[in-house]
């Protein structure tokens, strides 16, 4: 996979799968299983670090996980079906300057080996989305439900403020980034702007008519045994695995059945 097969993908129609990772086993795990794409999101701020939000998520932190998963990408993914790896730009970015920005996002992409950035952004900041791809720097933008304002938002909800958000589709579109996340999009709202804009749109928690899916791997995994969002699907139950096993492991020991 490369940044031109999410274009093509778009094209034949066949979706487009993605999932968050954060370290060296959830990689090898989503290489064995053949996934288009890994997200190093910001979520790790909630799902590796524990906190109620991104915000606090540094950009050496992103850096440290991005370099993990790229590496691990690289060397174990086959090559042929390697997953586009695309690193977060965490909070506040690109709203302390454009030069700024794109030396950061700039790091990122030198340090790690990772193939492009994700941007939270709107149809306001779309001239940070151009000078990072007129820098050389694949940009994947992040549009409806934007974690980084939740301080301005007070919650999450669905959105579905139609003319502003086929704005800020149209206008990453234009800048060009080469997808487009959707984030809690009203699942109408988003199979339009699916239908409208020439970019494959990424969707989490906005319905079946996106081009493609994301979840974060810890719930799609079901190793949360704390919290799990209305919009995540458990495959798997690995946190009743993990307690199970442990609690079997203090067993053997306190009883000296094991070693
Ligand atoms: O940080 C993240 O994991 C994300 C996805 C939920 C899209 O931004």
């Amino acid at each position: 996979m490369n940044i031109k097969s999410f274009l093509e993908k778009k094209k034949s129609g066949e979706p487009l799968t993605m999932l968050t990772a954060y370290d060296y086993i959830q990689t090898l795990w989503c290489c064995a299983a053949g996934i288009d794409s890994i997200l190093v999101g910001d979520s790790l701020g909630n799902v590796v670090q524990g906190k109620g939000t991104t915000l606090n998520v540094s950009l050496d932190e992103m850096i440290y996980h991005t370099e993990i998963v790229a590496r691990i990408a690289r060397q174990k993914c086959d090559e042929k079906s390697r997953p586009v790896i695309v690193a977060d730009m965490p909070f506040p970015f690109g709203h302390t300057g454009i030069e700024v920005a794109v030396a950061q996002a700039a790091r990122v992409i030198k340090d790690t080996g990772c193939d492009a950035v994700k941007v939270e952004t709107s149809w306001e900041d779309a001239s940070l989305v151009s000078a990072l791809v007129k820098a050389g720097i694949p940009v994947m933008a992040h549009i409806g439900l934007r974690p980084q304002q939740i301080l301005n938002l007070g919650k999450f909800s669905i959105q579905k403020a139609e003319k502003a958000l086929l704005k800020d589709a149209e206008a990453v579109t234009d800048a060009g980034a080469f997808s487009v996340v959707l984030e809690c999009v009203d699942a109408d709202l988003a199979g339009k702007i699916t239908r409208q804009v020439a970019i494959p749109t990424i969707g989490i928690g906005s319905g079946v008519g996106c081009d493609g899916q994301i979840l974060v791997i810890t719930d799609v995994l079901g190793m949360n045994p704390e919290f799990v969002p209305k919009h995540a699907r458990q495959y798997a139950h690995l946190a009743q695995t993990a307690i199970g096993a442990i609690k079997e492991y203090v067993s053997d020991v306190k009883e000296r059945k094991f070693p």
